[in-house]
């Protein structure tokens, strides 16, 4: 399978997210996590030799992605429409995170309207003090006729700040939201499996 993150937004977990899903792929079969973003956060956080899969540049990713049976496709932020409705093509589910933040989730709605089917949107950073934000982000994104993953993602700052830091998966911080956090994740990845046509 081939799925991407992207987003014409930045900072809303798409790095994080990439790095989830191919965590949970890897637990099912080999995969590969294509770096494409020039800031590397993701070649960044695999760094120290602690992820459970391969993270690699885009050049590498080309011949690479052959000997894998998943690719994840991170990208940077701030792509034009018509860049997103490419990566969409090009991938089997483009997964598309967004904050519940109206000001995140407007011009994501936005953007999604012209995507071809194949993309799901992602709530990601849900703040457990205001689930009126959350509930408000999916009731618009669903009356827009939007696909939107059942699962989202807790807003643990802290949890993911140590797992970027050490260079590992959320579930191995010592931090007892990792866990929880990586229970979204596994969520989502099984949606993502089940709907695998
Ligand atoms: N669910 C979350 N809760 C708290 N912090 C998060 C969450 N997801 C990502 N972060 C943090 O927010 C920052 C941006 O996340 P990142 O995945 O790099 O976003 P993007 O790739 O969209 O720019 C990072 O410091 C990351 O650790
Ligand atoms: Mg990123």
């Amino acid at each position: 399978m081939i799925v991407a993150t992207a987003s014409v937004k930045g900072g809303v977990g798409k790095s994080v997210t990439a790095i989830h899903l191919a965590a949970f792929l890897q637990l099912h079969a080999p995969t590969l996590l294509v770096d494409g973003d020039s800031t590397r956060s993701a070649l960044q956080w695999a760094k120290p030799g602690l992820l459970p899969f391969r993270v690699c540049d885009e050049r590498q990713g080309i011949k690479l992605t052959r000997e894998f049976e998943h690719t994840v496709i991170d990208t940077p932020g701030g792509l034009a429409q018509e860049e997103v409705e490419n990566l969409a093509k090009g991938c089997d589910l483009l997964v598309v995170p967004t904050t519940p933040n109206a000001l995140a989730f407007r011009p994501v709605i936005e953007m999604a309207l012209g995507l071809p089917s194949n993309f799901k949107i992602l709530l990601t950073f849900c703040d457990g003090r205001s689930k009126l934000a959350t509930e408000q982000a999916r009731r618009a994104i669903t009356a827009s006729g939007l696909p939107l993953f059942k699962a989202q993602i807790p807003k643990f700052s802290a949890a993911f700040e140590q797992a970027s830091t050490q260079g590992v998966v959320v579930s191995q911080v010592k931090n007892s939201y990792g866990i929880v956090a990586w229970q979204a994740y596994k969520e989502i990845g099984e949606e993502l499996i089940s709907e695998q046509v």
